[in-house]
Parts: C-alpha cells; sequence; structure tokens
C-alpha cells in the first residue's frame, strides 16, 4: 500500500537521509536539513518494468551532428557550434548579469534561423515585464510565445499542447511541482523540475534552456546540484559595474568546455564582442608606469589584455596585497620570486593588479607581463604600450615556454602591437614568421636587464 513518507534532503548538496540530522556528513554544512514529503512505495504495491536490451557497438546508428545556430555567434561557440535538438542546457549567473537578456535574444536567434515557434515561460516576470524587455531589444515575432506560469505540470501542458522548437525557462528556482510539498527552489523540487524538462527535451528532441541563479548559503538550491542531470552548464559572468560579459561552458556533453563568449551589455540588449582584444586595449594610447599589454588564450581564441599594477608605500599596519582577474596566490608568488631573485623588496609596499575590462586571467602565460607591471610601477618607469609580454616564471626565476606563441603574435599583429619580449624557448618558433621585433628571454634577471635597462 502506498503512503506518504518524509525524508530529509541537504539543502548545500543534495545528501538524502531518513532522518534529521544537524550537520550534513557529506559537505559538513550545519543546519542544512529540510523535510521533504514523497509519495513511498508500500509492501506489494506493483513495480512498472520495462524490456530494454543491450545493443551491439557497431549496430548503433550516430546522427549526424545537426545543430540550429542561435544566429548569436559568441553563443553558438561556446555551445560547440549551436543548439542540439534534445539537448538541456543549465545557465547560471549571478541575479541581474543578463541571464534573461541573453536568452530571449537567443530565443529570437532560434526562432528566426529555424522558422520554428519558441515558448519562454517567465516565472519570475509578467508577462508586460517581458514585452517591455522583447520592445528594448528590438523582437517582435508572432512566433515568440510568452508564457507566466509557476508549476511544471501545466508548463509541460502548454509544451504539449503548442509544440514549440525551442523553450526557455525562467528561472528553475521559480517553478515547483505540485506532488512535492517541499518549497520552489529547494533541491528536491529543482531536481523534480529538471528531471522532467529532460524527459521533455529528449522526448520532444528539441532544446530546453533553464535559467538558474547561483545562490550562496540559505535554503534555496544553488544550481550546481543539476550539473550531474543537464547536458550543458554555462555561466554568464562579469562585474555588474561594468558592461563586459563572458559566457563560459563548464560542463559540454557536445563540445568542448574551453570557449568563451563574450558580450558587451548596451542599451539594446547584449552585444558581441567580435575583437576583444580592441575592446580591452581600448582606452590605451601612452606608455605608463604599471600598465602592461599582456596576451592571453581562452579556448582558441587568442586577445591582449592590460594588465595594470600599482605599488605604493604602505601607510598603516600590514602591507596590502590585492589582485582582482589573477590568482592573488600568484601574484604572492611571483612578488617572492621578484624579491628573491630580482632583489626588488616590496616588503613595506601595497600592491594591487588588476586586468583591466574585468577578466580573469587563468593562464601562467601572463607571469611576465605581471612581474613586468609590478616593477615598472615600483620603478615609476613606463613600459612602452606597443610591446606584448607573455611567459611564464618558475620559482628559481626561469621563464619558460607557453603554448601556442604563433597564434598569440599573430593577434598582436593585427593590433598594431610592434615588439614582442617571450621566453626564449619560443623564441625560433616564431622568429622571421612575424614582422614584430622578438626579444626572447631565459631568466627574471634577463628580463629586467632587457626591459629596464635595455
Ligand atoms: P536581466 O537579463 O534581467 O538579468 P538576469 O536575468 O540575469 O537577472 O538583465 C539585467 C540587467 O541588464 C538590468 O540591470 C538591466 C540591464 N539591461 C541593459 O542594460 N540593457 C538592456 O537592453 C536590457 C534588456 C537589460
Ligand atoms: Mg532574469
Amino acid at each position: 500500500m502506498a503512503r506518504d513518507r518524509s525524508i530529509f534532503v541537504c539543502q548545500q548538496c543534495g545528501y538524502r537521509t531518513i532522518k534529521w540530522l544537524g550537520k550534513c556528513p557529506d559537505c559538513g554544512t550545519w543546519n542544512s536539513f529540510a523535510e521533504e514529503r514523497v509519495k513511498g512505495r508500500g509492501v506489494g504495491d506493483e513495480v512498472a518494468t520495462t524490456a530494454t536490451s543491450p545493443v551491439r557497438l557497431p549496430e548503433i546508428k550516430v546522427e549526424a551532428g545537426f545543430r540550429v545556430s542561435t544566429n548569436i555567434s559568441e553563443l553558438d561557440r561556446v555551445l560547440g557550434g549551436g543548439v542540439v535538438p534534445g539537448g538541456l542546457i543549465l545557465i547560471g549567473g549571478d541575479p541581474g548579469i543578463g541571464k534573461s537578456t541573453l536568452l530571449l535574444q537567443a530565443l529570437a536567434g532560434i526562432v528566426e534561423s529555424s522558422g520554428s515557434s519558441g515558448l519562454y515561460v517567465s516565472a519570475e516576470e509578467s508577462l508586460s515585464q517581458v514585452k517591455l524587455r522583447a520592445e528594448r531589444l528590438g523582437i517582435d515575432s508572432s512566433h515568440i510565445l510568452l508564457l507566466s506560469e509557476t508549476t511544471i505540470e501545466d508548463i509541460l501542458r502548454v509544451i504539449e499542447d503548442t509544440k514549440p522548437g525551442m523553450v526557455v525557462i525562467d528561472s528553475i528556482q521559480t517553478i515547483y511541482c505540485r506532488e512535492l510539498s517541499s518549497a520552489p527552489g529547494t533541491v528536491g523540487q529543482v531536481r523534480e523540475c529538471s528531471a522532467r524538462l529532460m524527459e521533455c527535451a529528449k522526448g520532444r528532441n528539441i532544446p530546453v534552456f533553464i535559467i538558474g541563479h547561483v545562490t550562496k548559503e540559505g535554503s534555496l538550491a544553488g544550481p550546481r546540484v543539476l550539473e550531474h542531470i543537464v547536458d550543458t552548464v554555462l555561466y554568464f559572468e562579469g562585474d555588474r559595474s561594468m558592461a563586459f560579459r563572458i559566457l563560459r561552458a563548464v560542463k559540454n556533453r557536445f563540445g568542448s568546455t574551453n570557449e568563451i563568449g563574450i558580450f558587451e551589455m548596451t542599451d539594446r540588449g547584449l552585444r558581441e564582442v567580435r575583437n576583444p582584444s580592441e575592446i580591452f586595449l581600448r582606452q590605451r594610447q601612452v606608455s605608463v608606469p604599471g600598465t602592461v599589454t599582456a596576451s592571453t588564450i581562452e579556448g582558441t581564441r587568442p586577445f591582449l589584455v592590460e594588465i595594470q599594477a600599482l605599488v605604493t608605500p604602505t601607510t598603516f599596519g600590514v602591507p596590502r596585497r590585492t589582485s582582482i582577474g589573477v590568482d592573488p596566490q600568484r601574484v604572492n608568488l611571483l612578488i617572492a620570486v621578484l624579491e628573491k631573485i630580482g632583489g626588488i623588496q616590496f616588503g613595506i609596499a601595497d600592491v594591487y593588479i588588476n586586468v583591466v575590462g574585468g577578466l580573469r586571467l587563468v593562464e601562467t602565460a601572463v607571469d611576465l607581463p605581471v612581474v613586468v607591471a609590478l616593477v615598472s610601477s615600483f620603478r615609476e618607469m613606463a613600459v612602452d604600450y606597443s610591446t606584448l609580454f607573455f611567459g611564464e616564471i618558475g620559482l628559481s626565476g626561469e621563464v619558460r615556454t607557453v603554448a601556442q606563441p604563433e597564434i598569440r603574435l599573430k593577434e598582436a599583429e593585427k593590433t598594431g602591437m610592434k615588439r614582442v619580449v617571450l621566453p626564449e624557448g619560443n623564441r625560433e618558433r616564431v622568429e622571421g614568421r612575424t614582422g614584430m621585433e622578438v626579444i626572447g628571454v631565459k631568466s627574471l634577471t634577463e628580463l629586467l636587464e632587457v626591459v629596464f635597462n635595455g
């Protein structure tokens, strides 16, 4: 006989238990368990079984990699070349970053490129709010259907009735399943709703996008619990006070996770940034102390960025070390190498590092430009802005080679760079193949010699 029973689910990591616990044994969070009612299966209940059998590997037919373009090439690239029908795609990001805007634009793009209709389900905003946004974006297609609904049952029924070619759910934290008694946004609800949406995407063979807010602590389940369920996870990030937005894939069953898409938030929606180097170097005209042009590669795309350092005497207490855009640990390491091998004492100085444009650089190829920026600010000596720097620095002050020097130089040449300082090990591969002056360095000492005494 079937009867309801209670289970307790950790709101942080989704750990399930039949009794309440003060501390989650899985993720260690205190006070994170919430009760959920589930339909239990009693003794003697029939268990539905379906007969499935395995298939021999050579007999499996691979469907051609059919993809639909969103008409937004930055988004297409991050998705691996367009959306795959049947794919469930999660877009996470802080509130206000532009997720609703991006997906409304994507929906309009897909409707246009595929000729089918698209359904935008808003559980957060009223229809007139969505309409106002669409007006702002210049979207006015009669193939776009809007629905303001919060229960998964009704949403699925509308999808069944209207048969759209693509669905957007805004957002997963605000919809709920009537069968569960827990509140919208709890792990159980988020999981159940996503599982049903997955079924819908696969069953109807249409792409389904879900928006998820990244939440900190509290009772709302962050989209992290969903990452296992969905096919693709994209994160939309950037500083809200700045116009640039970066779309990054952290999981993709249909493509690589290296690619990023760059957008600029304008008063008429998100604009694609096709040539990032120009944007990140836009305000650059003169050589000033502490500012250096660096090269970095995100996915398959090289671009140039400006790294700034500010070294000032500490006026009170312990020296501050702040870094935005470069890992602070990495900066500390480079400062230590500069002190020990370069003989430059930062001991009583505050050090600030910033990457212009709000980018986050993870590549070690930015070691060399960071070091040059630090010394440039420390010594109040400007570095020529048409000189490009890249290279990794080891703990003993050696300059190590980095990947793909050729495409970095190609990009630099396009943006009008005249000179490049790179690891000696990379020099041979590029010398004579570029119009730029190429200077190879083997060590930190040699680097400082070339840049500041040469
Ligand atoms: P929104 O897509 O609502 O963010 P999210 O869904 O991630 O919460 O967009 C949020 C911000 O973008 C909001 O502060 C207004 C701004 N915005 C523009 O600057 N230009 C525009 O054309 C639109 C539609 C929004
Ligand atoms: Mg929104």
